[in-house]
Parts: structure tokens; C-alpha cells; sequence
């Protein structure tokens, strides 16, 4: 018997599976629901309307949260922020990239710039003159700022700055390559000692102030490089004084305190604003405080004033590309950040989903409730069709088999339970007449 049902079952569900369709569940004559086969609304508990309702409620849900999930997946795969080299793919197609040859962080941004002294007042010859009649056995001076003159407080000195105001605790790194920018003497300490010689005879001239400054930051010492500068800004006239405050401006920006040097070197352009060296400083303090509009004005400002001046062209491009570099990986940021959201909110609705699914499964009826089920239904239709009641059921054939099928409106579900029974009719139902006559044989055997 065990085999007969096995073979009724399998015989079944092959048909069964052909005629799927839409329709789930009957009611019985005597107004029982009663559910198709492997039909979600085959119930464990199958005269529950309750339970009935709640699984239909279920699977709209399913099936609508199904849909917005596929539609959030799609948008979300469409969305274009997976571009992995964003980087390299800016570089390699932006004109300004690409004219500015290396990236932004590859310049110097702290390099050293000197305005050069007035010709006239140079110490060239008297220095060469003087070290010609020297005795070069003698222990080398060093340039002492202090020592040469005492200047507690100056008003044209910056001293409201951290930088200046700290001096004391100020570090910078040694900028070797300032060397052969400030002066001849190829011996620097030589150099120094020639500026402690000449400071002896004139603890008032700037120029000597500003030689003994750039001694100090040749050997990194920012406390005395920025005593020497104070001195020198004291006693240098206002049309010089961009000399200076460009000094000055190197210094604090090599102590790390680019705000402040942004400062002083805005008064050395505010002196001298046809000077491309100025504005050339302003451009690299302001794209290390990545203020990168300003900066990109800075050298365009140098480039006008000095077209050939090579240095400022290739930062210019250089800003303008990591400017676009920046906006467009902060958008690429913040539409991953929104991504990620949405996935994590996808993946709740999912787990929802699942899980709802999970449940519509579970109240369905385990296989032998099932099978008890649908063997009562078929007995019922069979019942039905003999005696004329399924007259909205019609045959056909499929596959080589009959088929009974039977309407039902899908209207009725949501009416009160009295209603129900009324009004609801079989629904479609299939079966070719072999597997029925063979169940309802196996019915009776097996009942
Ligand atoms: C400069 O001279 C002062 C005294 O006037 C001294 O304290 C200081 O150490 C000297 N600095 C250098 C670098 O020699
Ligand atoms: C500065 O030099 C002058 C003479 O050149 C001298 O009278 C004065 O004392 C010096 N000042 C200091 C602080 O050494
Ligand atoms: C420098 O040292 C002084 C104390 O000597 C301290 O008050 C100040 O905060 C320090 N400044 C910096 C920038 O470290
Ligand atoms: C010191 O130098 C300044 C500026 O270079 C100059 O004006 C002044 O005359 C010099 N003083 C002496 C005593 O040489
Ligand atoms: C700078 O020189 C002074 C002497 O004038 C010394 O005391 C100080 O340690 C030096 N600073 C650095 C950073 O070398
Ligand atoms: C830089 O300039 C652009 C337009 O030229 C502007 O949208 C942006 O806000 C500016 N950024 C800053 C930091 O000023």
C-alpha cells in the first residue's frame, strides 16, 4: 500500500506540476477550505481562516518585497561609483594631469624661495676682499643676532605670531640647497664668520641680518633664523622689505605653521605684487593648507607676471588636477558611503524577506497532511463534476491528458468566513482521468 501511495503521489505531481497556474485552494461541499496540493496555502492547520488569511497576507508581502529588492539591487549595480582606479583613470585623462606631469604630492610644496637683495647692496666684493686678507687658521664665528643688537619688541616684526612670539621652541629642517642660492662663498661657516665680522661694523644693516638668518636655516636652526629676520624686518625700509618677509615666510612654513606663514607672505605680495616669487610662495603654503583655489590663483598670479617661469606652470596644472582628484573621489566617498546604506538596508530587507518566506513555508502542511488533503479534494471534485455542481469547471486535454479545470474568483478571499463558504469555488483543478480513477482506488483502499 505504501508503494500505491507512492506511485499515486508521484503520478500526481507530475501532473500537477503542469497545471501550476494561479490557483491554490477550494472549499469543499460541506464548506471546508481546502488547499491544492503543494499550494502555499496548503495549512498545517487548514481550517484556520485566520491562518489562512495571514499566508495570503504573507505572500503579497513576499512578493512585493521581492520586487522592491530587484529594483533596489538594479539601481544599485547601475549606481557609478565601482570604479576601483579612479585615481589612475583621473591622471591618465585630465589635461591638467597630464601637463603638470607628476602629482601634486610629488612637488616640493615646502621648497625654498629667496627675493634676491637690491644688486647695489650686496656684500659680494667686500666679502671676497675681506676673506682674501684673512687668516684662514682662525676658529670661524658665527653669525650671533642677539649678541649684535638687543630687540625685545619691533613693531614691523610679526611678534603676535605663534612662530615668531615662540621662537624659542620653533624647529625647522636644514635647507641645504639655500646654500648656493644666497651666496658665493663656497665654505659656509666661512660665509657665517664673514657675516659676524661685517655685523661687528653695522648692527643696523637688514641685508646683514637677513645673510646671517639665511646662515641659520642652511644649518636649521629656526630660533636664531628667526631672531636674525626680526632684526632684519626692524631695520629694512618698506620697499625692500619683501626680502624679508619672503625670509620670514619660508621659515614659519617650515616650522609647520603654513597659516601664519600665508600671513607674511601676503605682506611681501601686498609690497611687491609684480614679484612671481611672492605670489610662487603663497601658491605652495596655500596647497599645503589644501586650499587649493587659492593656490592654483597663486601660480597662475606668477605665471602672468613670469610666463617662462617653468616651476609655476607645472604647479599650477598640478593643483588644478588634485583639486578635481579630491572632488571627485570625495563624491566617489560619499556615494560609496550611500551605497553601503543601501546595501545594508537591502540586506535586512532581505534577511526579512527570508525569513517571511521561511514562515510561509513552514505553515504550509508537512507532506502527509498534504497528501490526506488532496486526496479529499480530488474526492470532493470528482463528487462535484459527477453531479453537475462544478459547472464552471471544463475539460480539455494536455499533453496527452485530460484536464478538468474550474474558475474561481480571486475576489472573495477577504470576505467574512459565512460569506467564504458561499461564495467561493473550486478552483482550477487538473487531473487526467487515469491518476483520478487510480486515486480515488487508493483512497478507498487506503481510508
Ligand atoms: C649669542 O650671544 C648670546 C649672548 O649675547 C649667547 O647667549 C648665545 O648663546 C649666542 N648664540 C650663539 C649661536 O652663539
Ligand atoms: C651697534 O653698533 C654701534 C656702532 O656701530 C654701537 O655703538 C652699538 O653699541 C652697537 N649696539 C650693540 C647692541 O652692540
Ligand atoms: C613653546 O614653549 C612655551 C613654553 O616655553 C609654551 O608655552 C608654548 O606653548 C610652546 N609653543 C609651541 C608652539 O610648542
Ligand atoms: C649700516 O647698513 C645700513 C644698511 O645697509 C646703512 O644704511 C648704514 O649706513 C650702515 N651703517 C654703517 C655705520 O655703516
Ligand atoms: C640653535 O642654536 C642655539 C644656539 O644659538 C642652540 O642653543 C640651539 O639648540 C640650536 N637649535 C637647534 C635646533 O639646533
Ligand atoms: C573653489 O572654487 C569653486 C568654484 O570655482 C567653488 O565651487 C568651491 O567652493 C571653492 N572651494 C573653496 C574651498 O573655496
Amino acid at each position: 500500500m505504501a508503494l500505491n501511495f507512492f506511485h499515486y503521489f508521484l503520478s500526481f505531481l507530475i501532473i500537477f506540476k503542469e497545471c501550476r497556474a494561479s490557483t491554490h485552494w477550494i472549499v469543499t461541499e460541506e464548506g471546508k477550505i481546502q488547499p491544492q496540493l503543494d499550494s502555499i496555502y496548503s495549512l498545517k492547520r487548514p481550517y484556520d481562516l485566520v491562518a489562512l488569511m495571514q499566508q495570503e497576507e504573507r505572500a503579497v508581502q513576499i512578493e512585493q518585497l521581492k520586487e522592491k529588492l530587484m529594483q533596489q539591487k538594479e539601481e544599485i549595480d547601475q549606481r557609478e561609483d565601482k570604479e576601483t582606479n579612479l585615481e589612475g583613470k583621473i591622471y591618465a585623462t585630465d589635461e591638467d594631469c597630464t601637463a603638470a606631469e607628476k602629482p601634486l604630492t610629488d612637488f616640493d610644496l615646502h621648497a625654498s624661495t629667496v627675493v634676491p637683495f637690491p644688486i647695489y647692496k650686496e656684500f659680494g666684493d667686500e666679502f671676497t676682499d675681506f676673506a682674501d686678507k684673512m687668516d684662514m687658521n682662525i676658529e670661524f664665528q658665527k653669525p650671533n643676532c642677539t649678541a649684535a643688537v638687543d630687540l625685545d619688541f619691533s613693531m614691523h616684526a610679526f611678534e603676535h605670531l605663534t612662530g615668531v612670539r615662540d621662537r624659542n621652541n620653533m624647529t625647522m629642517p636644514p635647507e641645504v640647497g639655500l646654500h648656493h642660492a644666497v651666496t658665493t662663498v663656497e665654505d659656509i661657516e666661512l660665509y657665517g664668520h664673514l657675516v659676524h665680522e661685517f655685523l661687528q661694523r653695522n648692527n643696523t644693516s637688514w641685508i646683514l641680518f637677513d645673510m646671517a638668518s639665511y646662515y641659520w636655516r642652511i644649518h636649521g636652526n629656526a630660533t636664531n633664523a628667526i631672531e636674525c629676520a626680526r632684526r632684519a624686518l626692524h631695520h629694512s625700509p618698506r620697499e625692500y622689505k619683501d626680502v624679508t618677509l619672503i625670509n620670514l615666510g619660508n621659515i614659519l612654513h617650515l616650522c609647520h605653521q603654513s597659516e601664519e606663514a600665508a600671513i607674511v607672505v601676503h605682506a611681501a605680495v601686498d609690497i611687491s605684487p609684480d614679484n612671481a616669487i611672492c605670489h610662487f610662495t603663497l601658491g605652495n603654503i596655500y596647497a599645503v593648507l589644501a586650499d587649493y583655489n587659492k593656490s592654483a590663483i597663486c601660480f597662475a598670479n606668477s605665471v602672468k607676471i613670469q610666463p617662462d617661469f617653468s616651476q609655476a606652470v607645472l604647479r599650477y596644472h598640478a593643483v588644478m588636477c588634485h583639486n578635481k582628484l579630491e572632488k571627485a573621489l570625495e563624491a566617489q566617498h560619499i556615494s560609496l558611503q550611500r551605497t553601503l546604506e543601501e546595501l545594508r538596508e537591502y540586506q535586512k530587507q532581505h534577511e526579512f524577506w527570508l525569513k517571511q518566506h521561511e514562515k510561509l513555508l513552514s505553515e504550509q502542511a508537512p507532506p502527509e497532511v498534504k497528501l490526506e488533503q488532496r486526496l479529499e479534494y480530488e474526492e470532493q471534485k470528482i463528487r462535484e463534476s459527477l453531479d453537475g455542481r462544478g459547472q464552471d469547471c471544463f475539460q480539455f486535454e494536455q499533453n496527452g491528458h485530460m484536464v478538468l479545470s474550474c474558475n474561481m474568483r480571486r475576489e472573495s478571499y477577504a470576505q467574512s468566513p459565512l460569506d467564504l463558504s458561499l461564495n467561493l469555488q473550486l478552483l482550477q483543478a487538473v487531473e487526467n482521468k487515469a491518476a483520478a480513477a487510480k486515486k480515488k482506488e487508493c483512497h478507498r483502499t487506503g481510508g
